[in-house]
């Protein structure tokens, strides 16, 4: 039976997250410190050398993006770090619980991440309806300034950054990083085009590094133990741990950090507790709306970014939708279908019309009165019309759970 193997989760639940002093107990800012006695270029080399992937949903190499950005320009006035605290896809709830149960770790590892980049500002990005992790790192903020962690010439390291914290308004397409930089500039959150990228032109223009909160939040393990340690953990292509929120059929829901290649059957059934009422497993959503529906035959497939692509499915958040036997996937689907409809921006024709179209060549099959593969085999026709020429990656998701659904369950709508 599998077991948990906790490291960016190690302190959730065992220390008072109001309290500097706690975190400080268990070792807290000495990634910090060691950091800040070496140069910002080893910092990068060591997140190269540990291979962790973003944790956000793309799976990027950390390191990669951070001496990207270092190395945009050699002069800017100014240069930026952004954590995406926006975790908007559904049935994705870890960064929330990183912020309320350790937001001080969530403060390290941007501080860190900060240096080796020569940011001058750090933004946290958070959705707006997360009030408790608001509180919370708002309090861990006073406190890190007040400890001389966050503010001029830190622990007397010649480095200076400030960290503020932006709400953003509900939209899931703000969660986009391009999308997220119009929004903290006071614009709507309308997508720009990539390239350039956010490390050459981010926020205002200048160099900007954007992380999502378990990747920053993995940081400070990686410095204080080493990247050697970090990168023999977990599966080859992604090594490490990933957090996994486990909803909907299951026994006990909640949220699990694993190394990465644990198998989908360990999740749902060592860590879950199983399927509910005993029922059988049908299927699995795995990554959110913007993800993958997989049957019994990926049980047993180790979940990593790449593995899993070879079956057709993603990682993305690490969201995990568990659906039993008697879960109807019709539903499902159909609700899918209309969170892109309602989240499409309207900039691009196709994703704005494609989307609301979807949902009504869906309706047929919602209502059980069709032959599913013909209609799926239209559906993924346009999707994959939609990703081709819409502007940003919501225009390309809806591919993404139909093609699945396709490839496993055609013949089970
Ligand atoms: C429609 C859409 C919504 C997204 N929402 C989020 C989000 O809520 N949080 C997040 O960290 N990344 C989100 N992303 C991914 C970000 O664009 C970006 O890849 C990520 O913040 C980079 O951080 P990482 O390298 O640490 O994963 C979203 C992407 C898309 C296309
Ligand atoms: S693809 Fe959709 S969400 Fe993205 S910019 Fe175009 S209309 Fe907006």
């Amino acid at each position: 039976m599998i077991k948990e193997r906790r490291i960016t989760l190690k302190n959730a639940g065992k220390i008072d997250p109001e309290k500097i002093s706690d975190y400080i107990r268990t070792g807290g800012y000495r990634a910090l410190e060691k950091a800040l006695q070496q140069s910002p270029a080893a910092i990068i080399g060591e997140m190269l050398q540990s291979s962790l992937r973003g944790r956000g949903g793309a799976g990027f190499s950390t390191g990669l993006k951070e001496k990207f950005t270092s190395e945009a320009s050699k002069t800017p006035e100014e240069r930026f770090l952004v954590c995406n605290a926006d975790e908007g896809e559904p049935g994705t709830f870890k960064d929330r619980i990183i912020m309320e149960k350790d937001p001080h770790r969530v403060i390290e590892g941007i501080l860190i991440a900060a240096y080796s980049i020569g940011a001058t500002r750090a933004f946290i990005y958070i959705r707006g309806e997360y009030y408790k992790s608001i509180r919370r790192l708002t309090t861990a903020v006073e406190q890190a300034r007040d400890a001389g962690y966050i503010g001029e010439n830190i622990l007397g390291s010649g480095y200076s950054v400030s960290v503020g914290i932006r709400l953003g308004a509900g939209s899931y397409l703000c969660g986009e990083e391009l999308t997220m930089l119009e929004s903290l500039e006071g614009k709507r959150g309308y997508p720009r085009i990539k390239p350039p990228f956010p490390a050459e032109k981010g926020l205002f223009g200048f160099p900007t590094l954007v992380n999502n909160v378990e990747t920053l939040a993995t940081i400070p393990a990686i410095i204080t133990r080493g990247a050697k340690w970090y990168a023999a953990l977990g599966a080859e292509d992604s090594p490490g741990t990933k957090i996994f929120t486990l909803s909907g059929d299951v026994k006990n829901p909640g949220y699990f950090e694993v190394e990465t290649g644990t198998r989908l059957r360990q999740l749902i059934f060592d860590l879950a507790g199983g399927i509910k009422n005993d029922e059988k497993f049908k299927a699995a959503l795995i990554g959110g709306a913007a993800g993958t529906f997989v049957d019994e035959t990926v049980l047993d497939t180790p979940m990593s970014y790449d593995l899993l692509k070879s079956k057709g499915a993603v990682l993305g958040s690490g969201a995990v939708i568990v659906l039993s036997e008697t879960a109807s996937l019709r539903e499902i689907t159909r609700s899918i279908l209309e969170f892109f409809k309602h989240e499409s921006c309207g900039k691009c024709v196709l994703c704005r019309v494609g989307t609301a179209h979807l949902v009504q060549m869906f309706q047929p099959l919602a209502e059980g009165i069709a032959d599913p593969e013909p209609i799926l085999a239209k559906m993924i026709q346009k999707a994959e019309y939609m990703a081709q020429t819409s502007l940003c990656p919501l225009g390309q998701s809806p591919m993404l759970p139909l093609r699945s659904l396709n490839r496993y369950f055609s013949n089970q709508l």
